[in-house]
């Protein structure tokens, strides 16, 4: 329903990517972690349930964990299956940690993760001498994994994946000797962040990072930011609702998550950053976000090095582009063909359903904006930013916008649409 304003002052639940590497290095240190302001999510509650069937003994406490670690080599094999639900983050990082455990496992995931791509963490680990094996030709899930001790390797990354990073980062820290992970696409460097934090045997320069094997480090506390992508949706909704401010505070500010905010300002968005503070702990800078609606322009063309800064952001970045003034081209994207739906499929569908021109590249999409959006039936696809991308785009017409399923939304962002409501007034 069309929205006069949006305003008032909020905070968004804790980073996903943070909390799913705060759970598994917590479960491989010595001694105890807190992880307080988690994000309970179901995606990040798989990464928990999976360390808990390890053996691993965990508290939850108000918007804390506390986690008692077992070591680097004290998980325990788990009795049964590990269902990663819809967390690719979940299925991948754990993939590297349970090469190199002295046990057997087997992750799989719900109908959407068994199709996605993971021959991209199967290859390299098998480099390293993991015997893994899955459906396709160990190219999808289940995956089972007979872990065993793991040789290291040096792997540049063939594509943009921080989860294939992880993964291999991961493997390293139960390897022998020094495994080195060169990163050519910038993508987030949340598990650099946490092994220099938590005092691993950890190494980086340039692109370039290294792991240490079998060197052992102690439990942290650990405070984490919000979520840049949750509140993506509400800067883009402060943006393109009339007569809006929104302040989001203590907002993760990591460069290699906020492509957006270079992108909107180039397409005349008025943001204003303040208060950063780069001195917390686990190395991720935080600030405020402060959001005054704004006549948008087309971002022209975007592609190459800002892609995998604004990659989960993609969903509503379409919104921004569909209701600027001109065109917005995004390419060399096609990770996007991947995610949790095939976002560039998704995302043009549902916004020729609103008419809006969107044009499916192979890699990318072309997006012309108009004022003009009308009501139409949408299929989310199940995939929780493409859900509330268009719970955003609801806000500016008076005529329905029916989506099929948003109870996808709570694999990320629990309390979006309570957050939502709280700014109308
Ligand atoms: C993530 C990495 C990205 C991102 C995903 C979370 C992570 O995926 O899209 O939502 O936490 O490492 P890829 O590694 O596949 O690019």
């Amino acid at each position: 329903m069309k929205q006069a304003s949006l305003s008032g002052e909020m905070t968004v639940p804790g980073d996903k990517s943070i909390t799913h590497r705060a759970i598994i290095l917590a479960a491989l240190a010595e001694g105890e972690s807190g992880i307080i302001g988690w994000l309970p999510s179901e995606d990040c509650r798989r990464t928990l349930d999976a360390v808990l069937a390890m053996g691993v003994s965990v508290v939850e406490d108000g918007d804390s964990l506390r986690i008692n670690g077992c070591g680097l080599s004290g998980l325990k094999e788990p009795n049964d299956v590990i269902d990663c639900g819809n967390s690719g983050t979940t299925l991948r990082l754990l993939t590297g940690l349970l090469a190199g455990q002295s046990f057997f496992s087997v992750l799989t995931g719900d109908a959407s993760l068994k199709k996605r791509p993971m021959g991209r963490v199967v290859d390299p680990l098998r480099e390293m001498g993991a015997h893994i094996h899955g459906r396709s030709n160990s190219k999808l899930a289940p995956l089972a994994i007979t872990g065993k001790k793991l040789s290291s390797i040096k792997y540049t990354l063939p594509i943009a994946s921080a989860q294939v990073k992880s993964a291999i980062l991961f493997a390293g820290l139960n390897g022998s000797g020094e495994t080195v992970v060169t990163d050519n696409y910038g993508t987030r460097d949340h598990t650099e962040c946490m092994l220099e934090y938590f005092g691993a045997a950890f190494k980086r320069e340039g692109d370039r990072c290294s792991v240490r094997g079998e060197n052992r480090f102690s439990g942290k506390t650990i405070h984490v930011p919000g979520d840049f992508s949750s509140a993506a949706f509400f800067i883009v909704a402060g943006l393109i609702v009339p007569d809006s401010v929104i302040t989001i505070k203590n907002v993760g500010i990591n460069p290699t998550r906020t492509g957006l905010l270079d992108l909107l300002g180039k397409m005349g968005a008025k943001i204003e950053i303040s208060a950063p503070d780069t001195q917390t702990d686990c190395y991720e800078p935080t600030a405020n976000i402060k959001i005054v609606t704004s006549n948008l322009m087309g971002a022209g063309i975007i592609e190459g090095e800002i892609i995998p800064r604004l990659i989960d952001e993609f969903p509503i970045l379409c919104i921004a582009a569909a209701c600027a003034d001109g065109e917005t081209l995004i390419r060399g994207a096609k990770e996007l063909r991947v995610k949790e739906s095939d976002r560039i499929a998704t995302m043009a569908k549902v916004l020729r359903a609103i008419g809006v021109e969107a044009f499916e590249l192979p890699d990318g999409i072309q997006i012309i904006g108009t004022k003009k959006w009308i009501g139409g039936k949408c299929e989310t696809q199940g995939d929780h930013r493409v859900a509330m991308a268009m719970e955003i785009a609801r806000l500016r017409i008076d005529e329905e916008i029916e989506l099929d399923d948003t109870t996808c939304i709570d694999t990320s962002f629990p309390g979006f649409n309570d957050l939502l409501k709280s700014l109308m007034k």
